[in-house]
């Protein structure tokens, strides 16, 4: 009986040790530090803005939804779900966003031969302007 609690106990300590942490180092995704850091070219006014909402609005909104909280038409077929871009707004930065943009992940296309660079600025002044 003491066995078997030991052994319930040890198995618990391992998932939690083990287990939780891989969750969540698989979750998190990182632009490169460089990118990351980079500045965002396209001062942040109503101009840049708008471009990037109708941007988004064709490319984005299946999936991101109309509003950027991940709820998109076809967000209920994907694993993991895309990302909710109004929450995220106030963690990443401009770069970050910028890199993850034109490069993808998964289900997450990636926009470099669909989108110029500076159509993916004018976007993530869209996506930063929603937190
Ligand atoms: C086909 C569905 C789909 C489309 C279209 C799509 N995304 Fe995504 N997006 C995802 C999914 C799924 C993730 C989560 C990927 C992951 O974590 O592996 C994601 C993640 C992101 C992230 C990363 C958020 C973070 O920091 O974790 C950003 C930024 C983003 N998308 C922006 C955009 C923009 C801007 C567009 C349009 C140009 C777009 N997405 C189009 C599915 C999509």
């Amino acid at each position: 009986m003491m066995g078997k609690i030991i052994m319930l106990i040890v198995g618990w300590a391992v998932i939690v040790t083990i287990g939780v942490p891989t969750i969540i180092i698989a979750h998190s995704w990182k632009a490169p530090k460089e990118a990351s850091e980079r500045q965002n070219p396209a001062p942040k006014n109503q101009d840049s803005i708008e471009k990037g909402k109708a941007l988004y609005r064709k490319y984005c909104a299946s999936c991101h939804g109309k509003n950027g909280q991940g709820d998109g038409p076809l967000a209920k077929e994907l694993t993991p779900k895309p990302a909710d871009l109004v929450e995220r707004a106030a963690h990443h930065s401009d770069g970050d966003f910028a890199w993850k943009i034109t490069n993808g992940r998964g289900a997450m296309p990636a926009f470099k031969d669909q989108l110029s660079e500076a159509d993916i600025w004018d976007l993530t002044n869209f996506i930063k302007s929603l937190n």
